[in-house]
């Protein structure tokens, strides 16, 4: 949804419109969260998220799903500004081993799906009784690679964005809503 207003300024940060509102996000989420509780009742799967971007999706996402589940966190690293760098660091790996577990992978956005297909690889070798992926965001125009992603928030078109935990040169992350950045600020 394009809102009327464009440019603006939020938080004290320029932005081209917003993207997702506030409210449209929260309604999505707890949608997913009812999703993940039915599917994984039981199971007592383990999210497996990928900061820094997905870290307020995840913080939501756990309060709607209803099982008792575990957390646990990647850092890694493939963007330097608005640039895939082609390369997927870990710079943070899990605490505990995921063999037998069922796990949910977490992610913010999937862009070029290079991370994700790394991160994917790299998890199938540690053996999980299962393995899906949940991104908030789906910018499906800009992939390089096929990738499986088996549930998705919103699919988005092929902009920068910014907010609800992204960033751009480590700013915006506050932002309540998802919004185009302005292409100035770039
Ligand atoms: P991919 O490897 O190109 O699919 O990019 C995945 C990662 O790049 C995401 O987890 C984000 O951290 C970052 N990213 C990709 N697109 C955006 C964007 O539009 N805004 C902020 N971060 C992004």
């Amino acid at each position: 949804m394009k809102a009327a207003v464009s440019p603006m300024t939020h938080s004290g940060y320029k932005l081209a419109r917003i993207l997702l509102t506030e409210e449209q996000i929260k309604r999505r989420v707890r949608e997913l969260g009812a999703e993940l509780g039915r599917d994984y009742a039981d199971k007592r799967p383990l999210l497996v998220s990928i900061l820094k971007g997905a870290f307020i999706f995840l913080a939501d996402l756990t309060r709607a799903m209803p099982i008792p589940h575990e957390l646990d966190f990647m850092v890694v690293k493939s963007y330097e500004g608005t640039q895939s760098s082609g390369t997927v660091r870990i710079l943070e790996d899990l605490h505990q081993s995921i063999e037998g577990r069922h796990v949910i992978l977490i992610e913010d956005i999937v862009d070029s799906g290079l991370t994700l297909e790394y991160m994917r690889r790299n998890l199938e070798t540690r053996d999980p009784a299962s393995l899906e992926v949940v991104s908030l965001l789906d910018k499906a125009e800009a992939r390089i690679v096929e990738v499986d992603v088996e549930r998705v928030g919103f699919t988005i078109p092929n902009e920068f964005v910014v907010g609800y935990g992204l960033d751009y040169n480590q700013l915006y992350r506050n932002l309540p809503f998802l919004a185009v950045l302005d292409p100035e600020q770039v």
